[in-house]
C-alpha cells in the first residue's frame, strides 16, 4: 500500500482573528511555549514518516521559510559563546533528510486554492494536508494524529478526514459532515457542508485540520470554483471527491486546540505550559498560587443562633 511522503502546509492565510499579532507576522509563527505553531506541525508530520514538506506561503510568511532555513549568524553567535544547549535548538529545528518546498499562493483565495496550489509538487500520489493552527496533543506513549490517519490509510487506501464532535452551536465554525459507520473511529461520510448554521448542520462531527486525500482531489478542486465566503473551499472539493470516491471521517484519539482562535491559543498555551520539561513544574505551582488567589472565597454564613 502507498505510504506518504508529502505533506501540505497551506499557511497564507490572512490570520485575521489574531490581529494585530499577525499584521507583519504568520499565525503559524506564534508560539506555544517556546516552539512556533508551524514547528509543532512539521514534527508531527516528519514522526508520521513524511519526507517532503510543502508549504503554501503569502505575503508575510517569509518568517517561515526562515525558521526552516539555516541561520549562520546566530549559529556562529552561539557557537563562539559556547552555548551549545541554544545551538542545538537552533540547528535542529528539522531533520537533514526532509526537504522543504515552498510555493506562493498569489492570493488568499480560500483553502481549496492553497491546497490546489501544491499539485505540481504532490504530483499522482496521495498526499496529507495538515492546518498548523490546530494543534493537537496526544497523551504520551500514543501515535500522533497524522501517524494514527497514515497507518489508516495504509490499511484503507481511502481519503481521510479529521473529525471531532462539538457543541452544536459551534458547527458554523467548520465543516460539519454527515456519515454512517464504517468500522471502529472510522465512519464513511455521506455528505459534508461547509460552516452549517447549528439548524442546518446534519451532525456535531466537525473535520479539523488533518486531511489525507488521493490526488483526484485536485481535477475537483480545479473545477469548483467559489464556495462560501467567496473562497475555493476545500470541502467543496472533498464533496465533489466523494462522488467518485469513497471519503473516510476519522475520529482520531487526541485532544484539538484551535489556536487560530485567541481562547484556544491560550488554552494550548497553559496545557503545553504545564508540561514543558523547563517550565512545567513552576507553572503548575503557579497556576495553583494563581487560583487561590483569584478565586473569590464563598461569602462568610453569619453564624444564626437560632
Ligand atoms: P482560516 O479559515 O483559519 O483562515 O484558514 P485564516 O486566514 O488563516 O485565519 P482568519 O480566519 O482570518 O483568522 C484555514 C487554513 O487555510 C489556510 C490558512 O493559512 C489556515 O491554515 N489558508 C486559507 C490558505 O493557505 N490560503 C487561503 O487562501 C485561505
Amino acid at each position: 500500500m502507498t505510504k506518504i511522503t508529502k505533506a501540505v502546509f497551506p499557511v497564507a492565510g490572512l490570520g485575521s482573528r489574531f490581529l494585530p499579532a499577525t499584521k507583519a507576522q504568520p499565525k503559524e509563527m506564534l508560539p506555544i511555549v517556546d516552539k512556533p505553531l508551524i514547528q509543532y506541525a512539521v514534527e508531527e508530520a516528519v514522526a508520521a514518516g513524511i519526507t517532503e514538506m510543502i508549504f503554501i506561503t503569502g505575503r508575510n510568511k517569509r518568517a517561515i521559510e526562515d525558521h526552516f532555513d539555516t541561520a549562520y549568524e546566530l549559529e556562529s553567535e552561539l557557537e563562539a559563546a559556547g552555548k551549545t544547549k541554544l545551538l542545538e535548538f537552533a540547528r535542529n529545528v528539522i531533520p537533514k533528510h526532509v526537504n522543504c518546498v515552498y510555493i506562493r499562493q498569489s492570493a488568499p483565495l480560500g483553502l481549496g486554492h492553497a491546497v490546489l496550489c501544491a499539485r505540481p509538487v504532490v504530483g499522482d500520489e496521495p498526499f496529507a494536508v495538515i492546518l498548523a493552527d490546530d494543534f493537537m496533543d496526544v497523551d504520551q506513549g500514543r501515535k500522533n494524529v497524522l501517524a494514527q490517519m497514515t497507518e489508516v490509510f495504509e490499511r484503507e487506501g481511502k481519503s481521510l478526514l479529521a473529525v471531532q464532535n462539538v457543541p452544536r452551536n459551534e458547527t458554523r465554525q467548520y465543516g460539519i459532515v454527515s456519515a454512517r459507520p464504517y468500522q471502529d473511529r472510522l465512519d464513511q461520510v455521506d455528505a459534508m457542508v461547509e460552516k452549517p448554521l447549528p439548524e442546518n448542520a446534519p451532525s456535531t462531527l466537525a473535520v479539523v485540520g488533518r486531511y489525507i486525500l488521493t490526488p483526484a482531489i485536485f481535477d475537483h478542486l480545479e473545477g469548483i470554483g467559489k464556495g462560501a465566503g467567496g473562497e475555493i473551499q476545500l470541502t467543496d472539493g472533498i464533496v465533489a471527491l466523494m462522488q467518485e470516491q469513497a471519503v473516510l471521517a476519522y475520529r482520531y484519539h487526541g485532544l484539538r486546540y484551535d489556536c487560530g482562535s485567541k481562547l484556544g491559543y491560550l488554552k494550548a498555551t497553559v496545557a503545553m505550559g504545564a508540561k514543558h520539561p523547563e517550565t512545567g513544574a513552576a507553572f503548575t505551582e503557579y497556576l495553583r498560587q494563581w487560583q487561590d488567589e483569584n478565586t473569590p472565597q464563598p461569602a462568610l454564613k453569619l453564624a444564626s443562633a437560632g
